[in-house]
C-alpha cells in the first residue's frame, strides 16, 4: 500500500505497513484555557497537513528565524510521513473543562505486577506518533512541530524506534530475534476490535526494556518455548510457516506449545478470548548503556483497540509472570486515545470532541 492520505474519517496510518523510522513522544499540555487548548490543536492539525502533504517552505522573512530546520532542506517531500495523534486522560481533568468529554474508557496506564515504571518516562496529555522511512524525516518533523506549537505544549518523554525490513522474508524481527507482528487481526475484523464507533481507537504505548545479554546466553529451544513460534521462520512451533495457525486444540496439555509461552498466554485463541484481541505495533529502540554498562535496547509496543479493560488488560493480566518475564522489563508508557481523524481541510485534531 502507498501512502496514507491524512484526511480521512480515521487516522488510517495505524494500519500502514511497518515504516523503517519511528517517534514515540508524549506532551503535556501547558495551554492556559480552552481556547488556547483549540488553537493548539488546529496548529497540530496545519503542521501533520503540511508535513504530510510536502511541499515548499513559506518565504523567508528578513529578520526572523527561517521557516523550518532545515534538515529536508528547502522543500518537503511528500507522501513520506505519517502521523498519529492521540489524547492522555489527563487532558480530561479540571485545566480545560473537558470531563464530561473524555473517552469513556480512557484512564491512566496503571502499574502492573511486573512492571518497573519511571514516571519521567510515563503517561501525558497527548501522544504523537511520527513515521517515515528515514530518520532525518521524523525528526524533521518533530522539531516543525515543537516549534510551531510552543507555548501550547511540552515534550514530556520521546523514544526513537526502528524496524528492521525483513530478514529474510515476512514480518520484521524485534530484538529477541523473533518476527513480530505475526498475528494481528485482519481488515474485516478491525471494526469489531480497533475502531470505537466515533472512529478512534484506545492506544496503549508500553516501553519495554528486554535484557538481551541475558537472553542472549538462553538456548534456542529455551527461547522458542518461552514464545511459542519457531525464532527462524516465525511459524507455531506445530507449524511449518509464519502465518500457520496453531492448533492448540490438538495439544491441550502443551506438549509442542507449552500453555506458558507468550503467544499461548497472549491469545488463546478461544471463542471465549476472542473479543479480546488486538492490534500491535512494536518497534525497536536503542537508548545506549546503561550506567552498569548493560546494553540499554528494547521494545516500543503499541497496541490498537476498541475498549482497554476488556482487551488489552485482558491479555496483559493472562502473561502476568510468564517465563518471558525475566527477560524484559517495562519502564514506561501510557493508554492514550487516538483520536478520530481530519476529515477535510476546515477539521482539526479533536474537533468533534474538544
Ligand atoms: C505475539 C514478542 C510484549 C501481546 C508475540 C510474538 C512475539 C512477541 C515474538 C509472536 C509473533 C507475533 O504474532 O507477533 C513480545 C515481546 C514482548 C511482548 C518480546 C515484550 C518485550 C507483549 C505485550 C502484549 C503482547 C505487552 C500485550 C499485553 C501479544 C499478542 C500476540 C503476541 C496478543 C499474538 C498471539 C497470537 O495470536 O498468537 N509477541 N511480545 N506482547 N504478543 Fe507479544
Amino acid at each position: 500500500p502507498g501512502p496514507v492520505p491524512f484526511h480521512s474519517p480515521r487516522q488510517a496510518a495505524v494500519l500502514a505497513e511497518p515504516v523503517r523510522h519511528t517517534i514515540v513522544a508524549a506532551f503535556d499540555v501547558v495551554a492556559q484555557n480552552r481556547h488556547e487548548l483549540t488553537e493548539l490543536l488546529r496548529e497540530l492539525t496545519g503542521r501533520a497537513a503540511f508535513l504530510t502533504a510536502g511541499g515548499a517552505l513559506a518565504a523567508l522573512g528578513i529578520t526572523g528565524p527561517p521557516a523550518d530546520s532545515g534538515v529536508l532542506g528547502p522543500e518537503v517531500p511528500a507522501g513520506e510521513l505519517s502521523v498519529l495523534v492521540g489524547v492522555g486522560s489527563s487532558l480530561f481533568d479540571d485545566r480545560y473543562g473537558l470531563a464530561a468529554r473524555k473517552p469513556a474508557k480512557l484512564k491512566p496506564m496503571p502499574v502492573f505486577p511486573d512492571d518497573a515504571l519511571e514516571d519521567r518516562w510515563c503517561h501525558g496529555d497527548l501522544s504523537l506518533v511520527l513515521g517515515a522511512s528515514e530518520p532525518d524525516t521524523v525528526l524533521h518533523a518533530l522539531r516543525d512541530i515543537t516549534r510551531a506549537t510552543r507555548g501550547g505544549m511540552q515534550v514530556r518523554w520521546k523514544i526513537d524506534g526502528f524496524t528492521s525490513p525483513p530478514r529474510p522474508a515476512g514480518t520484521p524481527r524485534n530484538l529477541l530475534g523473533f518476527k513480530d507482528g505475526t498475528a494481528n487481526p485482519q481488515p474485516s475484523e478491525l471494526d469489531r476490535l480497533v475502531w470505537t464507533d466515533d472512529g478512534g481507537s484506545y492506544q496503549v504505548v508500553r516501553l519495554i526494556r528486554m535484557l538481551v545479554e541475558f537472553w542472549d546466553r538462553v538456548s534456542l529451544s529455551e527461547q522458542e518455548s518461552m514464545i511459542g513460534r519457531r525464532r527462524d521462520t516465525g511459524a507455531p512451533l506445530d507449524g511449518g510457516q509464519e502465518h500457520d495457525v496453531p492448533r492448540y486444540a490438538e495439544d491441550p496439555v502443551g506438549t509442542v506449545i507449552p500453555l506458558t509461552s507468550h503467544i499461548r498466554l497472549a491469545d488463546p485463541r478461544t471463542p471465549r478470548t476472542d473479543g479480546e484481541r488486538i492490534l500491535r505495533r512494536a518497534v525497536n529502540y536503542d537508548l545506549g548503556v546503561d550506567t552498569n554498562g548493560n546494553l540499554d535496547m528494547g521494545l516500543v509496543f503499541t497496541c490498537y483497540q476498541r475498549e482497554l479493560e476488556r482487551q488489552f488488560e485482558a491479555v496483559q493480566k493472562r502473561l502476568e509472570g510468564e517465563p518471558l518475564t525475566d527477560y524484559v522489563s517495562p519502564f514506561g508508557g501510557g493508554y492514550f486515545y487516538l483520536l478520530p481523524g481530519v476529515t477535510d481541510p476546515a477539521d482539526h485534531y479533536g474537533r468533534v470532541l474538544l
